[in-house]
C-alpha cells in the first residue's frame, strides 16, 4: 500500500513552473492547471512588476516556492532567508523547497547546485541549516535530491543513505527529483531503484519530473525536452511508494506553449492514476 505523508500536506495535482512566457497568459486566461511553482528568488524583491505577476497568479492557483540560492551545505546569508521569510508569509504555501547541494563559496557563487560529500560532518552543517530555517520561516521545508557529475572521495555512505539520513534528523520533508534519480543513476552506474526503495516515503510532500539531454556520454539535467519513457516508469514506481502526492513537470529550456505543457501534465496524471490503479 502507498504510504501517506506523515506531514499532512495538500495533494495539489499535477503542476507545471510558471515561466516567463506564459505570464500573461495564465493570469490572464487561467487555463486548466492543478499548481503552479515559481522560482523563489525571483519573487524575493520588494514590489514591482514581479509581485504584481505573484500575486494575480496565487488569486488563481495554489502556489510553492521552489528555491535555487539557499545552498543548504554553505553558509547562511541572513538577507536570503529574511527574505525568503517575507515571500512565504505572503504566499503561505504549504511547504517550500529547494535543493541538498551548495552553490559556492562566502566569495563566490556559482548559480549550479554542485553535490556534497556524504559525511557526518556535512549531514550535520546541513541538518542545522534546515533546522534553522524552518524555525526562522515556521514552515515545512522540503529538501531536494540534485542530479549529479562527480562523486567524492571523501563520501562514506551513498547519496540515498545520506538523504534518509538528513530528513530524519531534520525532521523536514522531501521533494523527490525522479529525472535526477534517473540522471544520477545512469551517470555513476547504480540502480535508481534501490535509491526510491531507501528513501523514508511517508517523508515525501512532491515529486518534479523534468526532460534531460545527453552529451559526451553524460546525462544532462537540462529542462529542456518531454519526460523520456524511462523517466516516466520511475515515476511510477515512485507513486507506488510514496502514495498520491503533488507532482510537477519542470521545463525551463526551449519552453514550449503552454498547451504542450497542458499535455504533459494530462500525462503525469494518467501515469499517476495508473500507478495507484
Ligand atoms: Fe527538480
Amino acid at each position: 500500500m502507498p504510504s501517506v505523508s506523515r506531514f499532512e500536506v495538500p495533494d495539489l495535482g499535477i503542476g507545471v513552473g510558471f515561466r516567463v512566457p506564459h505570464y500573461r497568459q495564465v493570469v490572464d486566461e487561467r487555463p486548466e492547471m492543478d499548481w503552479f511553482e515559481v522560482i523563489s528568488e525571483n519573487f524575493m524583491v520588494d514590489g514591482g512588476r514581479p509581485l504584481h505577476w505573484l500575486d494575480r497568479l496565487a488569486d488563481a492557483y495554489p502556489v510553492v516556492p521552489h528555491g535555487v540560492a539557499m545552498s543548504v551545505a554553505g553558509v547562511e546569508h541572513p538577507e536570503h532567508t529574511a527574505r525568503l521569510r517575507t515571500l512565504l508569509d505572503r504566499l503561505a504555501p504549504p511547504w517550500f523547497s529547494d535543493h541538498l547541494c551548495f552553490t559556492g563559496t562566502e566569495a563566490l557563487t556559482t548559480h549550479d547546485l554542485l553535490p556534497v560529500p556524504y559525511t557526518d560532518a556535512v549531514r550535520d552543517h546541513i541538518v542545522d541549516r534546515i533546522k534553522r530555517v524552518q524555525d526562522v520561516t515556521g514552515r515545512l521545508f522540503a529538501v531536494e535530491n540534485v542530479s549529479s557529475y562527480l562523486t567524492y572521495k571523501a563520501s562514506t555512505v551513498p547519496e540515498w543513505d545520506f538523504l534518509a539520513d538528513v530528513l530524519e534528523r531534520a525532521d523536514c520533508a522531501m521533494l523527490l527529483d525522479v529525472n535526477n534519480i534517473f540522471v544520477s543513476a545512469q551517470n555513476h552506474g547504480f540502480d535508481p531503484a534501490v535509491f526510491l526503495d531507501a528513501l523514508p516515503h511517508d517523508r515525501v510532500v512532491q515529486i518534479h519530473l523534468a526532460g534531460h539531454s545527453i552529451k559526451d556520454g553524460y546525462r544532462l539535467d537540462t529542462h529542456d525536452a518531454p519526460v523520456c519513457d524511462e523517466v516516466w516508469d520511475l515515476y511510477a514506481a515512485a507513486v507506488r511508494k510514496v502514495g498520491s502526492v503533488s507532482t510537477l513537470i519542470e521545463w525551463d529550456g526551449h519552453i514550449p506553449t503552454f498547451e504542450r505543457l497542458q499535455q504533459e501534465a494530462r500525462r503525469a496524471r494518467e501515469v499517476r492514476d495508473e500507478a495507484l490503479s
